[in-house]
């Protein structure tokens, strides 16, 4: 099964509801939320209180990416604030296998986020303890980048492991994935596909959610 995540960072900061609306209209699974502190990326977007808003605006669940040092300080606030999943940073965690466990424990998807030069090798031994694996293709921080093809060698790297070890754990792309790359994405074993530009930035954002997913569904062909 394909999921459409679109990222909210890309649609109108100053209508929210309205970014929402387009996810739910163009029958989106997830919609991506980015947290960044200006820290752990060079940019700062969503404090839990923004997070707890939307999640009372939409019935979709939420995916919040946490782009932060740090992660075990700010994490019960957005699980408070109505995350239904969650990925921290492998390269931001000392304590991964705490930290995930914390989010199972609050009822949440629990996710490993890995930034694009980051071998996903580091997460061999915890694979079993990720509901998802959040495989970034840009470099976390901004929208509008340019997809780094070296990434779906990642993937299918990891989605062979996951093969291998009969585990449940889905992998997400995120950064820079269009309507023309996403049959390449799920066939490299990438399940669910975050897009901020490809949707937000599109003519008509409701008609890019379905294209998307059509393109993908080639992909499971
Ligand atoms: C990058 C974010 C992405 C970004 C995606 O740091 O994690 O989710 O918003 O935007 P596009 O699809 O435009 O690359
Ligand atoms: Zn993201």
């Amino acid at each position: 099964m394909i999921e459409i995540a679109p990222s909210i960072l890309s649609a109108d900061l100053a209508d929210f509801a309205g970014g929402l609306a387009i996810a739910e209209e163009g029958g989106a699974d997830l919609v991506h939320v980015d947290v960044m502190d200006g820290h752990f990326v060079p940019n700062l977007t969503f404090g839990p209180p923004v997070v707890a808003a939307l999640a009372r605006r939409t019935r979709l669940p939420l995916d919040v990416h946490l782009m932060v040092s740090n992660p075990d300080r700010l994490l019960d606030a957005y699980l408070a604030a109505g995350a239904a999943r969650v990925a921290v940073h492998c390269e931001a965690v000392t304590h991964l296998d705490r930290l995930l466990s914390v989010i199972r424990e609050k009822g949440a998807r629990a996710g490993v986020a890995i930034n694009p030069a980051s071998p996903v090798e580091l997460l061999a031994d915890a694979l079993h303890l990720c509901d998802f694996v959040l495989l970034m293709s840009v470099n976390p921080g901004f929208s509008g980048q340019s997809f780094l093809p070296y990434v779906l060698d990642k993937a299918r790297r990891l989605a062979a492991r996951v093969a291998e070890r009969g585990l449940a754990t889905t992998l997400e792309l995120d950064g820079g994935v269009s309507i023309e790359n996403a049959e390449t994405c799920v066939r490299a074993g990438i399940r669910t596909l975050v897009a901020g530009t490809a949707v937000y930035g599109a003519s008509d954002p409701r008609r890019a959610i379905r294209q998307l997913r059509i393109a993908a569904e080639r992909g499971l062909a």
